[in-house]
Formats: structure tokens, C-alpha cells, sequence
């Protein structure tokens, strides 16, 4: 089969990939993709292009004809759309209506992302632990919550915010501003322990779970400044509980999978819960209908199964018929070089120098997120998060060490990344959390 992957970050890319090894994919294409769509295509030698070469150029993928055009122009018999954007302006629907098996949630099943407040509904009714919260309109309603909840603040926009809505801080001015400055927002209880993200392949019944991971969403060494849409993951966890994957479905996953189908909105794609592994037990931090990012690039490099075939039982309900998903033994280290202002206003246009493909190990990849040609044909910064550096190895320790060593590898001034990525897992300094 071909697949269209819609989408240009590291995210698309390392979902081309692992697509384009799967051996019933034929192609893969990624619209509007990046300088680095060839670049994989030329390391890997196997075919994934992207539609800026191509007479089909400057595909927006907000515009839901446009995706099926696209589609229907490739011959794609399957469409993965990679960010919450498209889904939640309705283009999965567009591509189920036109007929081609679209992996990616309905406008209406994506709110569980799209909403804060709709994912809190969705939760309550479905039995699902989460952190206790309010909804507020006004400053009144939003000073209430903070004294009902106390520091640290929990404050959320209610609406997308391209992973830099929600402000944690004890500064209760910090906490107010933030809330005016949403208009809409959820205010929520402070929840503690590590956090975890796990991915689900879901075809509206069944859900189907990948690695878990974590994410590092400070900017700054040591869980430090703003957060951002992720700097690092790392995956599997080696300080997980035991039967952390299985107790997430059951108390997670299945719930909601169930409680969507019931209000007629079943949610096929991927369901992302990111939780918090509390003392008090697990919690839902949020939900994403989408794989996310840079997770994905650290979780689908040791991915054994078949990519494309999972995606396509998925978009045509049949996951039944798909066996648990295999993987590597082995560990895997995203690295995010970001640019230098991100998450604030990052500073585009720098020049980026990668060491030549020919140099790289089989177990390193670079993943480009926002980068462009210049008109010199130079690679530049064309983004906040400009590349996800990842590389896998038998420990943690050693594929921490893999993507360091790849992503000093990298000349790129103007640019920034955390030193701490998977460092308290691979020293073994994150204590396991009772369940
Ligand atoms: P979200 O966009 O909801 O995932 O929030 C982004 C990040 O903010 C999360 O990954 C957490 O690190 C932090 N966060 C969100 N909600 C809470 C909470 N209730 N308690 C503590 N930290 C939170
Ligand atoms: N890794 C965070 C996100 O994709 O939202």
C-alpha cells in the first residue's frame, strides 16, 4: 500500500520510517514534510518522498480537500494525519468521507484533545482517574479555584495551545495572568510523581498499546522555565511498576474507548494519555488524539511489528485481527535541539550543519521537525523545535550516550538543547511508584 502521512515534524517523519519498513507499504509520502523527508529516503534507501519536490507542492493540511486530492492523486489507500490541528478542524472526516482509510480521529472524537473541559466530561463519565478541576470564565471563578486547590497552580487553556497552554507555578499573579490571557481555562489540583506518556492504537473498540514513554516538557536543565511541546522522551521505563501498561488500559484506555462509542463518537486513531503516577494512584494528566511528540520518535524506532498494517486494521476496524505489537529489547533517547528564544519567539533562519549520512550509525537517526532549504540550498532553522536527534542501544545508558554523541555531532549555533534527557532513569534515580 501507499500512505499518505500528513504533517512536516519529527513526528511525521519517524511515522514515514517506520511505515516505509513495513513490508506491505510500497511508498510513503509526507505532505507538506521537510528537507529531511529526503534525507531518510536517501539513508534508507527506500522510498519516501514529500510533496515539496513535487508539481503537487504547498499542501495545507488544514484543508481536507486538498488532503484528499492529494491522496487521491498518490493512490494512497491509506491517510495518518500527524497533528491535533487538522483533526480537530474535521480533515479525518473529509478523507473517511471520500472513502480512503484514514488513521486520525473525527473533529468530534479529537475534542478529547481539542477540550480540556470536554476531555474532564469524558473522564467523569467513564470512571477514568484524573486531577479534581474547575472550569472558569471569569477571574472571579479563577481566583475561587486557586484557593480551592492551592499552590502549586494548575492552569490551563481550554483550547489548543500548541503545547505551551498550561502554566504550573506557585506565583499566584503568574497563575492569574496566565488564566486572563486564556479567556477560557481549567484550573486544576497539583498532581505529583513521575509522569508517563502511553500511546494507543485504537480502532474505535479496541486499543492497542504501544511502549510507554516519557516526555521532558521544561525548556530548561532539570525541569527548569516554560514548558514546551517536549524537549527529550525516553522509552521503555525501567522504574515502571510492574503491569503499568496493562493497569493503564484498564483503567485508562478501555474506559474511555468505551464511554466515546457510547455517546456515538468512536475514537479511532491514537490515544495518548499522559499521566501522573501518583501517590494516591495513577491519573490522567491529559489526553492527545494524536502520537506525540517527541515520544513517537524515541517509541516507533523499536517498533518490529509492521507500522502500516497495524495504522490500516485501525482505520478499518479490524484491529482483531492484529496480534500484540513486538518490539526490540532495547532502549531508545530522543534528543530535541530547539532553537535558541523557544518556546518564546525562537530565533529561525540559523545554519545547520549535520555530518554526512554516510557517517551514521544504524541506531541514530535524525529526525527534522522545523527546517527549511535556504535560497542557497543550506539547511537552516524554520521552527521552534528544529530536530529530534535518537538513537537506540542496549541500555538506557547507552543509548543516551549514542544520541549525545550524535547530536554533538551537529553544528548549529543558534541552537539549544537539555543535557538531562533520560538521565535519572539511566542512573537509576527515579524510585518505582506504588500502584
Ligand atoms: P498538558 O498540556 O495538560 O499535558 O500539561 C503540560 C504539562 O504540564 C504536563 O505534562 C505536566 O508536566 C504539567 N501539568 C499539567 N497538569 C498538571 C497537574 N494537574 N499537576 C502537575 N503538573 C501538571
Ligand atoms: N509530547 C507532548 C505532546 O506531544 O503533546
Amino acid at each position: 500500500m501507499t500512505v499518505l502521512v500528513v504533517g512536516s515534524g519529527g513526528r511525521e517523519h519517524a511515522l514515514a520510517l517506520a511505515l516505509a519498513l513495513d513490508p506491505e507499504v510500497v511508498g510513503v509520502h509526507v505532505a507538506p514534510g521537510n528537507p529531511g523527508t529526503w534525507q531518510l529516503s536517501e539513508r534508507y534507501g527506500i522510498p519516501i518522498d514529500s510533496s515539496l519536490g513535487l508539481a503537487l507542492t504547498a499542501m495545507d493540511p488544514l484543508d481536507g480537500e486538498a488532503v484528499v486530492g492529494m491522496a487521491q492523486e498518490l493512490g494512497a489507500s491509506l491517510v495518518v494525519i500527524g497533528p491535533e490541528a487538522p483533526l480537530v478542524a474535521g480533515v479525518a472526516d473529509r478523507v473517511r468521507d471520500a472513502g480512503i482509510a484514514c488513521f486520525g480521529p473525527s473533529a468530534e472524537a479529537a475534542q478529547l484533545e481539542g477540550s480540556k473541559q470536554f476531555a474532564k466530561q469524558v473522564m467523569a463519565a467513564a470512571g477514568v482517574p484524573t486531577a479534581r478541576s474547575r472550569y472558569c470564565l471569569t477571574i472571579e471563578q479563577v481566583e475561587d479555584a486557586l484557593d480551592e486547590f492551592g499552590a502549586p497552580y494548575v492552569v490551563k487553556n481550554d483550547h489548543l495551545a500548541g503545547g505551551k497552554g498550561v502554566v504550573v507555578t506557585s506565583d499566584r499573579d503568574e497563575a492569574l495572568a496566565h488564566a486572563a490571557a486564556c479567556g477560557e481555562t481549567v484550573i486544576e489540583e497539583y498532581l505529583d510523581g513521575p509522569e508517563v506518556s502511553l500511546f494507543a492504537v485504537c480502532d474505535g473498540k479496541r486499543g492497542l498499546p504501544l511502549l510507554p514513554a516519557q516526555d521532558f516538557k521544561r525548556a530548561g536543565e532539570s525541569d527548569t522555565g516554560p514548558n514546551t511541546g517536549g524537549m527529550g522522551a525516553y522509552t521503555p521505563l525501567p522504574w515502571a511498576p510492574e503491569g503499568l501498561v496493562e493497569q493503564i488500559m484498564e483503567q485508562v484506555i478501555d474506559p474511555t474507548l468505551a464511554q466515546m462509542r457510547h455517546r456515538g463518537t468512536p475514537f479511532q486513531g491514537l490515544l495518548y494519555a499522559g499521566l501522573a503516577l501518583t501517590s494516591a494512584g495513577l491519573r490522567v494528566v491529559e489526553f492527545n488524539a494524536r502520537f506525540g511528540d517527541p515520544e513517537t520518535e524515541a517509541i516507533l524506532p523499536l517498533l518490529s511489528s509492521g507500522l502500516g498494517q497495524v495504522l490500516y486494521a485501525a482505520a478499518t476496524g479490524t484491529l482483531d485481527g492484529i496480534p500484540d505489537l513486538e518490539w526490540e529489547d532495547s532502549s531508545s533517547v530522543v534528543v530535541i535541539y530547539a532553537a535558541d528564544g523557544y518556546p518564546g519567539d525562537p530565533r529561525t533562519g540559523g545554519r545547520i550543519a549535520l555530518a554526512p549520512i554516510q557517517d551514521a550509525s544504524p541506531h541514530t537517526q535524525v529526525f527534522h521537525c522545523g527546517t527549511a532549504l535556504d535560497d542557497d540550498g543550506d539547511l537552516i532553522a524554520h521552527g521552534g523545535r528544529v530536530l529530534a536527534v535518537a538513537a537506540q542501544g542496549d541500555s538506557l545508558a547507552a543509548a543516551r550516550d549514542a544520541a549525545y554523541a550524535a547530536v554533538a555531532s551537529i553544528d548549529f549555533p543558534t541552537g539549544f538543547y537539555r543535557h538531562d534527557i533520560a538521565q535519572r532513569a539511566a542512573e537509576s534515580a527515579i524510585p518505582t511508584p506504588h500502584l
